[in-house]
């Protein structure tokens, strides 16, 4: 692997302030690890505590709105996100896109509004278990990602792709290896048709179901550049796993 495997924690909606200790072992056990680049997304509520507690790993939103500010009550911008001291925000997770009805033009609003205010983006993407029943997993991904991702100057730089398919996220159930290394290499593809060389560079995280005891198999395939945790990363035990994982990949 090229450049450091991401290892990134969603928490979604879980965690109190009593959460911050499993940050804190998070960013210690990071420490030791520096052959991967750890980050959490924290609920908002915990981001600037988190920022505080753990100094050495990412913090990141979950999500954010499209616009600079103005009438939109309850929502967050990613101007505020980043005064909270995070580095990045996830958009489009397929929890948001079903739960709030996002469209892939909300998506890539919300990653445009991200980068402007100078945060990292991780944009999500991922095929339900009837459109890979059908056969179209390859193309409803590569659909999401010309509609989701934002174009631009120095764009490539400042986002990360998250590969999530629906079916896999909460289940314990995951694609075969030879079926996330064909995905992977389809959104490789993509990514140079949308950014041309710049595409080449872009991480590529596999999400879904990844725990301490399937991480190495998963980041060994090419173009798997990290993993986006879920469930997994709510104990800084088993999320050090995964990450102890990952740097053992580094390193072969
Ligand atoms: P799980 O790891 O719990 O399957 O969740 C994956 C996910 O949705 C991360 O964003």
């Amino acid at each position: 692997m090229s450049q450091r495997p991401y290892i990134v924690g969603n928490w979604k909606m879980h965690g109190t302030r009593a959460m911050l200790t499993e940050a804190r072992a998070i960013d210690r056990g990071a420490e030791r690890l520096l052959k991967a680049e750890v980050a959490i997304a924290p609920p908002t509520t915990l981001i600037h505590a988190a920022r505080r507690e753990a100094g050495l790993i990412g913090i990141g939103a979950q999500d954010c709105h499209a616009a600079e500010g103005g009438p939109h009550t309850g929502d967050i911008s990613a101007a505020m996100i980043r005064d909270a001291g995070a580095d990045f925000v996830i958009v489009g997770h397929s929890e948001r896109r079903q739960d709030h009805g996002e469209s892939n033009t909300d998506v890539r609003a919300k990653a445009a509004a991200a980068i402007a205010a100078g945060l990292t983006v991780i944009v999500c993407v991922g095929e339900t278990g009837a459109e890979r029943d059908a056969g179209q997993a390859e193309a409803v991904v590569g659909a999401q990602m010309e509609g989701s991702l934002p174009a631009g100057e120095g764009v490539a730089e400042r986002i990360t792709v998250a590969y999530e398919p629906v079916w896999a996220i909460g289940t314990g159930r995951v694609p075969s290896i030879d079926d996330i290394a064909a995905m992977h290499r389809s959104i490789r593809d993509k990514l140079v048709a949308l950014y041309g060389e710049a595409g080449a560079g872009v991480r590529i995280l596999y999400g879904g179901s990844v725990k301490p005891d399937n991480a190495a198999e998963i980041l060994s395939v090419k173009d798997v550049g990290g993993a986006l945790v879920g469930g997994a990363s709510l104990t800084a035990e088993s999320f050090l796993g995964i990450v102890v994982a990952a740097a053992e990949a580094a390193s072969t």
